[in-house]
């Protein structure tokens, strides 16, 4: 895997683009209001082809362009005034499972439409990616997107390199930091509870104006702050203390489940530590595996009813 991340080249149509997916180690919600978030692009993927065309469809499905809020604004916002497209996307990642498939799929349709229309850098691409997120979700962060633009394990507003990029929103700059792959294997686990990143943020949002939010915030903030740290020195210990404590937090939010509890719980035997991962209510968990007891921790997860992968580091969007 390359981290380089070179600008995405001018194509002439057909073009096609892969983004991978993406797992939150710590810090989600909270980095929605500003604290540090560890994150990293995992090796599934999803691919869209992009051709001319008479009217624009995906997948054959002429409404999608209504239905679809993120092809509709991706349309909007990297296509406006370009020709029909025929657009075919296939995905490994599974959607709504707080594993990164909408921000897989904005960066993979940026970037097609950035190379047919003369080439894109990273940070822009970042922002556009963001752009089409945010305005199809109402809101979020710029974790997700920026870190599938990127590749490889990524900090917002924390780490100690020198930024890649900033992101901005209306009101909120986030900066993007590139941290340094301790050359682990996680795996991950879809409950098949599927939720909406949308609801979950809002509701963590008015948990956090709570009288003891700021507090929380703070603690949020410290954990991820020491976890990029701890990953970026290749410390296991410290990763899993964090990963507990940044459970608990999530916990207190209230974007724990059931489900997820048990996906937990199963996975404790052959796991350092665990923690959901995403937007959580419903979604899935990540897990640190024990060395040498990864098959073991996707048998307990596939057994409890789990959708496990055992996930590695991806390189960023690119054209395929
Ligand atoms: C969703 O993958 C992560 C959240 O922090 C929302 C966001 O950052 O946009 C819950």
């Amino acid at each position: 895997m390359t981290l380089e991340a070179p600008p995405i080249p001018a194509r002439a149509l057909p073009v096609s683009a892969r983004s991978p997916g993406k797992c939150i180690v710590f810090g989600e919600h909270a980095v929605v209001h500003g604290a540090p978030e560890l994150v990293f692009a995992i090796d599934l993927h999803t691919q869209v082809f992009a051709r001319s065309s008479d009217t624009t469809r995906l997948n054959s499905d002429p409404n999608a362009v209504r239905r679809n809020p993120y092809l509709r604004t991706a349309l909007e916002r990297a296509w406006a005034g370009g020709p029909p497209l025929d657009l075919r996307a296939v995905s490994r990642i599974p959607r709504a499972a707080g594993l990164g498939s909408s921000a897989a799929f904005a960066a993979a349709l940026a970037a097609a439409f950035g190379s047919a229309r003369g080439g894109v850098d990273r940070a822009e691409l970042a922002q556009r990616a963001f752009d089409i997120e945010r305005d199809a979700q109402g809101v979020g962060s710029p974790g997700d997107t920026s870190t599938v633009v990127a590749g490889g394990y990524v900090a917002i507003n924390g780490g100690a390199e020198v930024p890649l990029w900033t992101v901005r929103s209306a009101d909120r700059v986030w900066e993007v930091r590139r941290v340094s792959d301790p050359g682990w294997v996680w795996v991950v686990a879809h409950s098949g509870i599927p939720r909406s990143t949308g609801d979950a943020v809002r509701a963590v949002g008015r948990r956090l104006e709570a009288a003891d939010g700021a507090e929380l915030l703070a603690e949020f903030a410290k954990v991820a702050r020491e976890g990029i740290r701890a990953v970026a020195h290749g410390d296991r210990a410290g990763v899993a203390e964090l990963l507990r404590r940044n459970q608990e937090l999530l916990r207190e939010v209230g974007v724990s489940h059931p489900r997820l509890e048990a996906l937990l719980d199963a996975a404790a035997p052959a796991a350092e530590a665990a923690k959901l991962t995403g937007a959580g209510a419903g979604g899935s968990i990540v897990a640190l595996p024990v060395p040498g007891q990864e098959t073991e921790l996707v048998r307990r997860l596939a057994r409890a009813g789990g959708l496990p992968f055992v996930v590695r580091p991806s390189a960023g969007v690119e054209l395929v």
